[in-house]
C-alpha cells in the first residue's frame, strides 16, 4: 500500500480557504442542529435543491425542540419534493431523541451521533468535525472517489475488510494540530474537491491541490476508481430437459453452444416449458413421456430449476435443436459417461 503523503491535509485546508465553498447557509456555524439538518438533506439531494428547502425548514423549525414537538405530517409536508421520505421520518425521530435523551443538545462524538436515527458513520463524522472540531473522518461517495484516487487504493470496496481499511486510511490522513480550525475546513475541502474538481468523469486534475501526490493522476487512470464489484442479483430460470431414449437404450444428446450455460458440454435438448418440449415429440410419444422429479441446480449467478422428462422408445423426430446443434447423436449409457456432461445431467443419466 501507498505511503501516506503527510502534506495532504495541509494542501486540502489551504486550497479550501482560497477555492472552496465558504458561503453555503449551513457553513460558518457550529450549531449542530443546522449542520445536522443540512447533512441529512444533502444525503441524496443536490446543493441547489437543498438551499430552498433548508431555508423554509429552518424558518418553520428554528431549533431541535420545535422540530421534535411538531406533528409528523407537518415535517413530511415540508420535506415533500425532496424524496426519500424515510430521511424525514428519521429526522423527526432523531430530534425527539436528542430532546428526550440528550437534553436538546446533539452529542459530540461519532459513536454517539451514529447511534441516532438516520445518522451513518460518515454523517456523524461530518457533524463531529464541523461542529465540535473532532478528529473524525467522512467517507461519502464523493470523498471515497477522491481518496481512492489520491492513494491509488485499488482494493474492492464490495469487501468489508477493504472498506474498513479505507476508513482507517481516511482517519490517518486527518489534520493534526489546531483541530477546531482545521477539521471543518478539511472536511469541507474534501467535499468541495469531490463535488467540483475530482469528478467521476474528466476530473480537473490541473486545478487540484493534490495533483502532485495523486497516484491515479500519475498513472493516468482516475476513471478506474473507486473499485467496487457489483453484487449480481441472483436470478432463476426453468429448463425442461428431454431425455429421449431409443429402443436400444441409447440417449439423444446435443452439444451446447460455445457460449452461455454449460457451454460446449453435452446435454439433452433444453426447452423453456413443458408445452414447448411436447412440440418436439410426435403426439403418442408426448402422451407417454414421463416427468421425472424436478430439482434445482445452483450456478454462480442463477438457480436452474430443472425438469427432466423421459421419453422412451422414441426414434429420431423433427427437432429444431438437432439442426442447430453442432454435434448431436444417440449415445449408449457408457458412451454418454465419456462425454463432457454437466454434473446434474451426469447424475440423471447415471440414475436411468
Ligand atoms: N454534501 C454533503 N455535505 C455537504 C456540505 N457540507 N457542503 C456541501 N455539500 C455537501
Ligand atoms: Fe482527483 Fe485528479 Fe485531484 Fe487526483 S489529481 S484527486 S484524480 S482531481
Amino acid at each position: 500500500m501507498t505511503q501516506l503523503p503527510v502534506e495532504i491535509a495541509a494542501q486540502v485546508v489551504r486550497w479550501q480557504a482560497g477555492h472552496g465553498r465558504n458561503h453555503l447557509p449551513w457553513q460558518n456555524t457550529r450549531d449542530a442542529y443546522r449542520v445536522w439538518l443540512s447533512e441529512i438533506m444533502l444525503q441524496q439531494t443536490q446543493v441547489a435543491t437543498v438551499l430552498e428547502y433548508y431555508a423554509r425548514f429552518l424558518a418553520r423549525f428554528p431549533d431541535v425542540v420545535q422540530l421534535a414537538a411538531a406533528p409528523q405530517d407537518e415535517v413530511l409536508a415540508l420535506w415533500s419534493g425532496l424524496g426519500y421520505y424515510s430521511r424525514a421520518r428519521n429526522l423527526h425521530r432523531c430530534a425527539q431523541i436528542v430532546v428526550q435523551q440528550h437534553g436538546g443538545r446533539f452529542p459530540r462524538t461519532v459513536p454517539e451521533l451514529a447511534a441516532l436515527p438516520g445518522i451513518g458513520r460518515s454523517t456523524a463524522g461530518a457533524i463531529a468535525a464541523f461542529c465540535f472540531g473532532e478528529r473524525a473522518a467522512i467517507l461519502d461517495a464523493n470523498v471515497r472517489r477522491v481518496l481512492t484516487r489520491v492513494l491509488g487504493f485499488r482494493a474492492d470496496l464490495a469487501e468489508a475488510k477493504n472498506e474498513r481499511e479505507l476508513w482507517r486510511l481516511a482517519e490517518a490522513l486527518l489534520p493534526k494540530g489546531d483541530l477546531h480550525a482545521a477539521m471543518p475546513r478539511y472536511t469541507q475541502g474534501l467535499m468541495d474537491l469531490g463535488a467540483g474538481i475530482c469528478l467521476p468523469r474528466n476530473p480537473s486534475c490541473m486545478l487540484c491541490p493534490l495533483q502532485n501526490v495523486c497516484v491515479a493522476r500519475r498513472d493516468g487512470n482516475p476513471q478506474d476508481y473507486p473499485v467496487r464489484t457489483r453484487k449480481l442479483k441472483r436470478s432463476a430460470q426453468a429448463w425442461w430437459l428431454l431425455l429421449r431414449q431409443d429402443g436400444a437404450g441409447r440417449l439423444w444428446l446435443e452439444r451446447r453452444p460455445s457460449a452461455g450455460i454449460w457451454a460446449g458440454l453435452y446435454c439433452p435438448p433444453v426447452y423453456a416449458s413443458r408445452a414447448e418440449l411436447d412440440t418436439a415429440l410426435p403426439p403418442p410419444a408426448a402422451g407417454a413421456a414421463e416427468d421425472l422429479p424436478p430439482f434445482i441446480h445452483v450456478l454462480t449467478h442463477r438457480d436452474l430449476h430443472l425438469h427432466p422428462v423421459l421419453a422412451r422408445g422414441v426414434g429420431a423426430v423433427a427437432d429444431p435443436h438437432c439442426a442447430e446443434a453442432q454435434q448431436a447423436g444417440w449415445f449408449t449409457p457408457a458412451q454418454c459417461l465419456e462425454l463432457g456432461l454437466p454434473a446434474p445431467v451426469r447424475r440423471l443419466i447415471d440414475a436411468l
